[in-house]
């Protein structure tokens, strides 16, 4: 098997770009035929999840050029071309009066104050200092933005209020619900840039430490009409 190098290193997947794929393929008969967005598509490898799935069209939404790029390679070379265009620039911006079938997002939501993370891009994990900077916005246009019927599948970090998301999404008419959960390994490096009171709220919680060994919930969240999500 000829391996191919991973183009742009800092845009490289990750174990929760891993899961929500996971989450997409087991709920495949939401995508066959959606009209498909993602915000936050990095890589591009969501998007060709759900070409490969079937989804009748897919939009992505980065804010670095650079994964734009990469997206649009992807995506070319799989074939998804002619069905997809991924646009630069700020969340739902780009995407302004637009609804779509099936939503996706891996967004940064990291609580943090510095995001300077080695290896990755000041953009990838942060989340500001109690890391809904992005989810809150995503989740008050989500309506905007889903098709009557249309669903969100979304990663959500445990240690970022549920609860505050749940709100916010029925505020929109819409329910959520934990599709699955996970345990993420979180490194030295990225454990030091989390916020003080996150930790200490969230340890023994959400967040599980053995020793010098740290690992966090991580849920799968689908978000819809109730009727959608049945
Ligand atoms: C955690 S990464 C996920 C990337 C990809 N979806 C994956 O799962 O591998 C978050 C992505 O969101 C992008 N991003 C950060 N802020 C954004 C914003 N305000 N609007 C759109 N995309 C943003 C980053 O550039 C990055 O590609």
């Amino acid at each position: 098997m000829k391996v191919e190098p991973v183009p742009v290193p800092a845009l490289r997947p990750s174990e929760y770009t891993a899961t929500l794929i996971q989450g997409l393929r087991a709920r495949a008969a939401w995508v066959r035929g959606a009209d498909a967005l993602e915000i936050g598509s990095g890589s591009g490898v969501v998007l060709a999840t759900l070409g490969g799935l079937g989804a009748a069209s897919l939009c992505g939404v980065d804010i670095e050029q650079k994964a734009v790029t990469l997206g649009v390679e992807l995506l070319g070379k799989l074939g998804y071309g002619a069905a997809s265009q991924v646009l630069c620039g700020d969340m739902w911006r780009p995407v302004s009066g637009r609804r779509f079938g099936l939503v996706t997002a891996n967004l940064p939501h990291f609580p943090m104050t510095d995001p300077d993370i080695s290896g990755r891009l000041p953009s990838w994990s942060d989340g500001g200092p109690d890391g809904r900077r992005l989810l809150d916005p995503f989740l008050g246009g989500l309506p905007d933005h889903l098709t009557p019927g249309g669903r969100a599948v979304i990663a959500h970090n445990g240690f970022v209020d549920l609860e505050r998301s749940r709100a916010l999404a029925a505020k929109g008419g819409l329910d959520l619900r934990i599709a699955c959960t996970t345990l993420v390994y979180v490194p030295d490096d990225k454990l030091e840039h989390m916020t003080d009171g996150v930790l200490k709220r969230e340890e023994g919680r959400s967040i599980h430490r053995y020793g010098p060994y740290v690992f966090a919930d991580m849920h799968i969240v689908e978000i819809g009409t109730a009727g959608a999500l049945n």
